[in-house]
């Protein structure tokens, strides 16, 4: 890799991990929980690919998942108790605004596929699209399988 190239991906990867920090801070995450959402499915993704450009849109796609959720009204991604139907909602529309958002950084249009797709199912009872038992998602069932150790993509 020439020294541009590395340059250019370390800005790439800084402003990903300052995005994902900005959500953070909002979420009042204590550690930095997005970071080590990300590591989990990198680790499993290593275990079916070794292509290098498919494991950085895979972590990409993990580290900034939630992006969406900046999109989110405070009452609603802070509120203490349950959600209601309306809330609910709102809040299901956090994977098409972190699509919006990642889709528009160069070279992360796979790592947002992963962002709009992390929320689905295996089962279908997903969203936002409701998709069942698709195994094209592209790194999107390596985050799944993560978040839901019961979820069998392959
Ligand atoms: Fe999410």
């Amino acid at each position: 890799m020439n020294v541009e190239a590395d340059i250019l991906e370390r800005a790439d990867a800084a402003f990903a991990e300052a995005l994902v920090e900005a959500l953070d801070i909002r979420e009042h995450e204590a550690g930095d929980h997005s970071k080590r959402v990300a590591c989990h499915p990198l680790v499993l993704a290593r275990r079916f690919t070794a292509d290098t450009e498919q494991l950085r849109q895979i972590y990409w796609g993990a580290l900034l998942h939630d992006i969406g959720k900046i999109g989110i009204a405070d009452a609603i991604l802070l509120k203490q108790g349950a959600l209601n139907e309306d809330e609910w909602l709102e809040m299901r529309t956090h994977p098409e605004k972190g699509h919006r958002i990642v889709a528009q950084i160069p070279g992360m249009e796979k790592a947002a596929e992963i962002v709009l797709s992390h929320e689905e199912r295996f089962d279908g009872s997903g969203y936002p699209c409701g998709l069942c038992g698709r195994t094209d998602l592209f790194g999107g069932e390596t985050v799944c399988r993560n978040r839901y150790p019961g979820c069998h993509y392959f």
